[in-house]
């Protein structure tokens, strides 16, 4: 590693960053090798992707922070492990079923913060191979993914509320670890040799997934997370392997994608979005009911159409949308999110050329009319089948108009940049997208 280069220096324009004890020790001279770049247009392009929260947490069914929000004793806790046998898993089944709904890639919890990898790893006993399952989950899904041709992304929590050498954060305060033995080096030292597992043991990563940095925003001393070596090791071990952090914050040296949470990049309605878009490929997730991991309480999934408009309005922001499903403890994957799976595919197959490989059109109107672009070619997605006419300005000459997917033409008129058309859409209709060829768009 370049250790010459590495600087350690205080982010102070990350919006109070400074007052948030966010020291970082970052990789100031990162250049992203050409297969990484070609790896970032690859994910820019593929649209959509699915999230799985899935762990121990999964058996008490009360979603994955339950062991901190119960403030529950990480040994009582850890017993768990002793009863995880999730018998229905079938890793054909989940990859074949997140497919067919369109999705390129897969992000997959690898460990969480409540500590339990669930990986063979040998850098701690708290895994899988010590359950009465006693098999490599991640083993078993990355050779699906790798044969059905779809990638694997790995989540890798930053933060550890079992683990003792984890320097005690805001969260995971009451599960019971002694921070007389906290031990940054050796925790710091345990992550990268798990990270260096996860990306020599399980072929191509497409992307590591970190999450948990926000634990320390209320030190009073500055805490350094040590980011820039840790990401080298990652682009050494597997170049092509994009960088996320879930920060919260701008994105910092080394990473490759930007991370939104829960809100459509530029939008701030759960509060966890007010940092500034950047110029890199850009990733929001959103669970499909209000939890990641598996919350028996929690049915209220989205429905179908409210799901592919949020992934048509990710897409218009130009950036991906990482849906979540929280698996079962018996291996299953819930049969709403199966069903939300299977009419998001029907829909993609139908329509998918008008989302995937295109940016952002930057034409809008509210959450009503939003547009997505490739070359000179946009996409108008009309979310109100209610609406009658259409009104919207193009910063450019047009050359045809075009209902979509049936290439059926449209009467339209088109005067100093105005394109109008009248609008006769079907009640039933998710997402009317009109297709407009355009000349010298921008
Ligand atoms: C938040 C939650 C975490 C979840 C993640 C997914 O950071 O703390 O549980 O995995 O969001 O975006």
């Amino acid at each position: 590693m370049k250790t010459a280069f590495r600087k350690s220096f205080l982010l102070a324009t990350l919006c109070g960053g400074l007052l948030m004890g966010q020291a970082q020790t970052v990789s100031a001279d990162y250049t992203p090798t050409a297969e990484n770049l070609q790896a970032r247009r690859e994910f820019a392009d593929s649209k959509f992707g699915i999230f799985l929260h899935w762990g121990i947490y999964s058996l008490f069914a009360q979603g994955e922070w339950y062991m901190t929000n119960a403030n529950l004793s990480k040994d009582e806790y850890a017993k768990a492990a002793d009863a995880f046998y999730p018998h229905r898993f079938d890793a054909k089944a989940w990859v074949s079923a997140i497919k067919a709904a369109g999705a390129k890639y897969i992000c997959f919890t690898t460990r969480h913060h409540d500590g339990f990898s669930m990986w063979n790893t040998q850098y701690s006993d708290y895994n899988i191979m010590n359950t009465p399952y006693g098999r490599d989950i991640l083993q078993q899904l990355a050779d699906e993914c790798h044969l059905q041709g779809i990638r694997l992304h790995l989540y890798y929590s930053h933060i550890d509320w079992t683990r003792d050498d984890y320097p005690m954060g805001r969260t995971g305060r009451g599960t019971g670890k002694d921070p007389r033995l906290a031990n940054w080096d050796s925790y710091y030292d345990f992550m990268n040799n798990q990270l260096r597992e996860l990306l020599t043991n399980y072929g191509e990563v497409g992307a590591i997934w970190f999450d948990g940095h926000w634990d320390r925003d209320q030190d009073s001393i500055p805490f350094d997370w040590q980011l820039g070596p840790q990401y080298e090791l990652i682009h050494q071990l597997q170049p092509a392997c994009l960088v996320g952090n879930n920060h919260h914050l701008s994105p910092f040296p080394g990473e490759d994608i930007q991370i939104f949470e829960r809100d459509v990049p530029g939008e701030n309605k759960a509060g966890l979005s007010g940092q500034s878009v950047a110029d890199l490929p850009l990733e929001t997730c959103q669970t499909m009911n209000g939890m990641w991991g598996y919350k028996v309480a929690d049915q209220n999934y989205k429905s179908t159409p409210e799901l592919i408009h949020l992934l048509v309005r990710t897409a218009a922001k130009g950036a991906n949308l990482l849906l979540n499903i929280g698996p079962q403890p018996n291996g299953e994957l819930p049969a709403a999110a199966l069903q939300r799976l299977q009419e998001i595919g029907a829909w993609t197959r139908a329509n998918g050329k008008a989302i995937y490989g295109t940016r952002a059109g930057g034409i809008a109107q509210g959450d009503t009319i939003v547009s997505t672009r490739r070359g000179e070619t946009l996409y108008l997605h009309v979310l109100d089948p209610s609406l009658t006419q259409l009104q919207v300005n193009i910063p450019a000459r047009v050359r045809e108009v075009r209902s979509f997917p049936d290439g059926r033409p449209l009467k339209y008129m088109f005067r100093r940049n105005c394109l109008t058309l009248d609008l006769d859409i079907p009640e039933d209709c998710i997402d009317y997208i009109i297709e407009v060829r355009c000349g010298g768009l921008d």
